[in-house]
């Protein structure tokens, strides 16, 4: 049984509740955060707290704790739960009103913070990375401010079932002819050695994983480019993959049933993971 926290306590999971007059309930009035734990250490918590702290900003929520308490709550939960690798999930809401109202509450409404962890033994060392994932192409149906970090994640879910239908392990999502992102995931493609993925912009979540793999690849003297792409060039491209806290390096060896290259994981997507996972597990705290 897990210990999970919410509101300043830590509690036996089926002991932990929230009101059901919650905005995040009632209106996915909320933001969150995943950041993974590997060797019991968290991966990026910083830049973790600081995309918090920036969709917070921009839906003007206040912050229920500081970094350092949080980062102490994220600490706590490892222990009491006894994660080696494994994730960690933060939510924060509105709180909850004494009513339903479209109107944002009154200042004194505390934020709802909630914590609670999931093991994942050998998380780094997934079977679908060593064979990689096939993803399909859908319209992307979600609101316009993709770079908060909201719990509103329906359409996602619904394309995670489209692509399981189709027998399929994700979606990427396709707007104006290009692909914005995966369901909950950044997107790349390969082409001639090049690293292409869509540029920063309200359209995409600015993916705390997308930013050291960018990094790190440049570092690498690899060649990044910041831009859109269209299905088409992804289903003729080199290789894929695609990044998130939960996935690292996840790469892509199908896209609506077209094999990439040899259909097996690509050199440049092998490459990033590896260096990926030895940059985080050296800056984990
Ligand atoms: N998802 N794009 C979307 C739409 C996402 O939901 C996520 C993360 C990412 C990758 O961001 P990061 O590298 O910071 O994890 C991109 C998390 C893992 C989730 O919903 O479980």
């Amino acid at each position: 049984m897990r210990t999970v926290y919410v509101n300043g306590q830590y509690l036996p999971e089926q002991e932990a509740s929230v009101s059901i007059f919650d905005r995040g309930f009632l209106f996915a009035d909320g933001v969150y955060e995943v950041t993974s734990v590997l060797g019991g250490k968290l991966i990026d918590f910083d830049g973790h707290a600081r995309r918090l702290q920036r969709s917070l900003g921009e839906m003007e929520m206040r912050a229920p704790v500081e970094r350092g308490e949080l980062l102490a709550i994220h600490r706590e939960l490892v222990t009491l739960n006894e994660i080696e690798d494994g994730l960690i999930y933060l939510q924060v809401t509105r709180g909850a009103p004494a009513d339903r109202d479209f109107v944002y509450p009154d200042e004194d409404v505390a934020p709802t913070i909630v914590l609670f962890t999931q093991s994942k033994p050998g998380l780094a060392d997934s079977p679908a990375a060593r064979a990689g994932i096939s993803v399909i192409t859908i319209p992307d149906a979600r609101w316009g401010r993709r770079d908060i970090k909201t719990v509103q994640l329906l359409y996602p879910s619904m394309g995670k079932m489209a692509a399981k239908k189709a027998g399929a392990d994700d979606a990427w999502m396709v707007e104006d002819g290009q692909v914005t992102e995966g369901t909950s995931n950044n997107a790349y493609i390969v082409k001639n050695g090049a690293i292409i993925t869509r540029q920063l912009s309200t359209e995409i979540l600015h993916g705390i994983t997308r930013a050291a793999v960018l990094r790190l690849a440049r570092e690498a003297q690899m060649t990044v480019e910041e831009r859109g792409f269209t299905p088409d060039e992804a289903r003729e491209a080199d290789e894929a993959f695609v990044t998130s806290a939960s996935a690292f390096v996840m790469p892509v060896v199908k896209i609506d049933g077209v094999a990439l290259g040899e259909g097996t994981p690509g050199p440049v997507a092998r490459r990033l993971r590896e260096i990926y996972l030895e940059e985080a597990l050296k800056i984990a705290i």
